[in-house]
């Protein structure tokens, strides 16, 4: 589905939604940048500490000395913290090829020529495509053995059947003896975890109402977005951070692209996002059920974060 059909069906619906893929154009990229440094968003700096600090542990139990493989990431971002590893993969002279993947053209652009400059001549190959679009072409990718990156908590945007479905399918287009490093976000105190959604500067809420903005510049969109408000949440029972954008009066917005027009009822909310958060028995169990094995847990020294290895035996 194009963004203006995700776009006209979210909208439709009894309980309005948008979904979360679409935060990321070059001006969400940059303010997700920005949330990365932020203090409150303690995601970032548990898994670079974790990074920098057990590499070694980490390159070790992913085998990464046993000749050339291909390392892959799902989500690559701007490639921050994955820098990290490289670097210490090249030091081992790993032979590596690096197909980062991610949604975004403009960011997948910076970390290739940010990569280059930093690791001249690294074997690089960006696949500029979504989750789904790059697990289909997996399967083709080539005969050497597989090491898949999967961090910075992208899969808590994932529901439960979600990131099984996912982990699933990618199942079935690794092998033996191939490895998947994944980033979870553990449970905590729910005030630390609201905290790094609802963040003082406002910059989170910067990043959610992007998203009426890009309606606004790709598909002719009338929203005025000082008219709506960020609205986070954590649900401890259920584990689950949640944005909202709230609308702050009854209105109508027109959508060219759609060519209709939405109403929004006083205080109604359009869910944008989901970010789950796990224990360390929930993510046993959607290793599990998608047919892995747990190889290790690397965590960050507050218990904040994991990096779980899994492996296909
Ligand atoms: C990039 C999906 C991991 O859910 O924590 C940050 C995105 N949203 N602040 C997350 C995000 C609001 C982030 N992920």
């Amino acid at each position: 589905m194009s963004f203006s059909e995700d776009v006209a069906k979210g909208l439709s619906g009894e309980q309005k939604k948008l979904p979360s893929k679409y935060f990321y154009d070059a001006d969400g990229d940059r303010l997700f940048q920005e949330i990365m440094k932020m203090p409150e968003y303690y995601l970032t700096n548990s898994e670079y500490e974790i990074f920098s600090t057990k590499a070694e542990a980490i390159l070790k139990a992913m085998g990464v000395n046993s000749g050339a493989f291909n390392l892959v990431e799902f989500g690559a971002g701007d490639g921050f913290k994955t820098k990290v590893l490289i670097e210490r993969m090249l030091e081992l002279e790993a032979q590596l090829t690096y197909a980062p993947i991610d949604i975004s053209k403009d960011v997948l652009d910076q970390l290739e020529e940010n990569f280059l400059e930093r690791f001249p001549g690294l074997n690089i190959n960006p696949q500029n495509a979504d989750y789904f679009e790059a697990l289909e072409r997996l399967g083709s990718v080539s005969d050497l053995p597989k090491l898949v990156l999967f961090i910075g908590s992208s899969i808590g945007n994932f529901s439960r059947d979600q990131s099984i479905d996912f982990l699933k399918t990618l199942n079935t287009k690794l092998r033996k003896g191939d490895k998947l490093l994944i980033g979870f976000d553990l449970r905590k105190n729910p005030k630390i975890i609201l905290d790094a959604y609802n963040d003082r500067e406002g910059i989170t809420k910067a990043f959610n109402l992007n998203l009426l903005k890009r309606i606004n510049r790709e598909l002719g969109g009338k929203f005025d977005v000082e008219a709506f408000d960020h609205y986070p949440l954590y649900d401890p029972e259920a584990g689950l951070a949640k944005s909202y954008i709230v609308s702050l009066k009854e209105q109508d917005v027109y959508i060219e692209s759609c060519q209709k027009t939405f109403h929004f009822g006083a205080g109604e909310a359009i869910h944008t996002e989901i970010s789950r958060k796990f224990s360390v028995a929930e993510i046993e169990e959607i290793a599990e059920k998608s047919g892995f094995v747990v190889t290790e847990h690397f965590f960050d020294c507050r218990h904040y974060y994991v990096n779980t290895l899994i492996e296909l035996v």
